[in-house]
């Protein structure tokens, strides 16, 4: 066990258990990097303040980037035993430098330090994030590129409602990702401010320049209070509270894909290399894929509510609870990277029975409603074409015939206004062709959807 920095009151070693509690290393070595640059940072700024000799400021930044050097080639390894990867690397530097070591932690307090490599850590992290997302989005639109034409029904209640295209149906689930994008986009705005300096919970005595150290590490803002500096963890919950709604997105659209491979549906078939089989039933091509990602959304919201409640009630400012961050959000941050990019190459090489889609679609009288229209068009209140539609519907029911293949003769029956014209009115092509709303499914209008979503990404 590495002895404590902090020991100096006390008489007796940590109980070796206590130790293993209390330590975070095993989760938060992943932020060695942002910790180090974060001192080199600190050490450049005392030294130019002359807070400490600009000699030992050097011999400090050529001593943490060696530590840095050997971490990266595997030279220096991570002791297990340390409380956790600020002390760890306060403790290399020391053993290091000796005395000049020592001067490192000069107005600067460990709950600074890992606010700062905490929203450090997580700025990265969003970018690959974004970029993430951006790659899923653009695969939707290449795939909705090639079924601007592929009718399918919309559904309802998931009961066949009113048709619409492939292509439209992928198109909703990036704009849902470009809300997601912009959301983290905004949550980036709030990581970007720097609060070393705010020292334990009230700051400092020493002349530090808290805006020289921000701008060597590229944050855009200071901290504005130093307790709300070192209590602060509502970018955590905000990241968290981004990433569990882009799960419910990608769950939402698993289910779906679920569905789609269903011999009752066969809208899509996975690539080989994206689906799996099962131990015993021969017949078996599983989207586990899928199901693995509607599964992990649990988790992700699960990491939020551990978010939530961890902070709830803790008074101000630094409290151990507040350790127990890291391990939420990075598992939060893992798993959605996970997903996305597991996602995207499954989107990119899956199969579309374009053919089943539109044999599904036409035989669940999604053209009702144009038909109703058709006798609007005629002159008929809607309530009235409403009626007689329903008629008819329940008429085709019954004789097992749909409104494609329902005899002129019998339509009129219903109603003396229809003509020959009614077939090409309920045509689903033409049916999707003729919804130009903006925002609407007509090969037209997705088109423009798709293009403004490629200009965003
Ligand atoms: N390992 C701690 C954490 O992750 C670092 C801060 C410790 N501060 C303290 N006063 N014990 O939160």
């Amino acid at each position: 066990m590495v002895a404590q920095l902090w020991k100096g009151r006390f008489q007796k070693e940590l109980d070796e258990k206590v130790n293993d509690f209390n330590s975070s290393i095993r989760f938060d070595a992943r932020m060695y990097r942002q910790d180090i640059q974060g001192s080199i940072a600190h050490a450049t700024m005392l030294g130019e303040q002359q807070i400490i000799e600009p000699s030992e400021s050097q011999t400090i930044v050529a001593g943490l980037k060696e530590i840095l050097a050997d971490l990266e080639n595997g030279q220096l390894e991570i002791d297990e035993t340390a409380e956790d990867i600020h002390m760890f690397i306060e403790t290399e530097l020391t053993k290091r430098l000796g005395q000049t070591g020592k001067r490192l932690h000069t107005a600067r307090s460990r709950n600074d330090q890992v606010a700062l490599d905490l929203r450090f850590y997580l700025k990265e992290e969003v970018e690959t994030l974004i970029a993430l997302m951006q790659e899923l989005s653009t695969t939707f639109c290449q795939v909705a590129k090639e079924n601007t034409e592929t009718v399918m029904s919309g559904y309802t209640h998931l009961q066949r409602a009113q048709p619409i295209t492939f292509a439209h149906h992928l198109m909703a689930y990036v704009q849902m990702f470009l809300r997601d994008i912009e959301r983290l986009r905004e949550t980036q705005k709030r990581l970007d401010v720097m609060p070393l300096g705010s020292g334990a919970l009230a700051g400092t005595t020493y002349p530090i320049n808290r805006g020289r150290v921000a701008e060597i590490l590229g944050f855009a803002q200071v901290t504005q209070n130093s307790l709300d500096g070192v209590s602060d963890r509502d970018f955590c919950l905000e990241l968290n509270s981004d990433l569990a709604i882009l799960m419910m997105h990608l769950s939402r659209f698993c289910e779906e894909v679920i569905l789609w491979c269903s011999w009752e549906f066969k809208f899509v078939e996975l690539d080989d290399a994206y689906a799996t089989g099962s131990s015993m039933m021969p017949q078996k091509k599983n989207p586990d894929i899928t199901e693995l990602i509607r599964g992990k959304t649990g988790r992700v919201v699960g990491n939020l509510v551990t978010l939530l409640t961890m902070m709830k009630g803790l008074p101000l400012a630094y409290n151990k609870d507040m350790q127990e961050d890291k391990e939420a959000i990075f598992d939060t941050v893992d798993t959605v990277k996970l997903c996305v990019s597991t996602l995207t190459p499954m989107v990119a090489t899956m199969k579309v029975l374009k053919e089943n889609m539109y044999q599904a679609a036409a035989k669940g009288f999604i053209n009702a409603t144009d038909c109703a229209d058709y006798l609007v068009k005629k002159g008929l209140p809607f309530r009235e074409a409403y009626q007689v539609t329903g008629e008819i519907v329940a008429f085709c029911i019954e004789q097992e015939q749909t409104l494609e293949t329902l005899p002129l003769a019998d339509y009129q029956k219903f109603h003396p206004t229809f003509a020959q014209d009614i077939y090409q009115a309920i045509d689903l092509v033409e049916c999707v062709n003729q919804r130009q709303v903006i925002g609407g499914p007509a090969k037209i209008q997705v088109e423009v959807q798709i293009k403004e979503a490629l200009e965003k990404l």
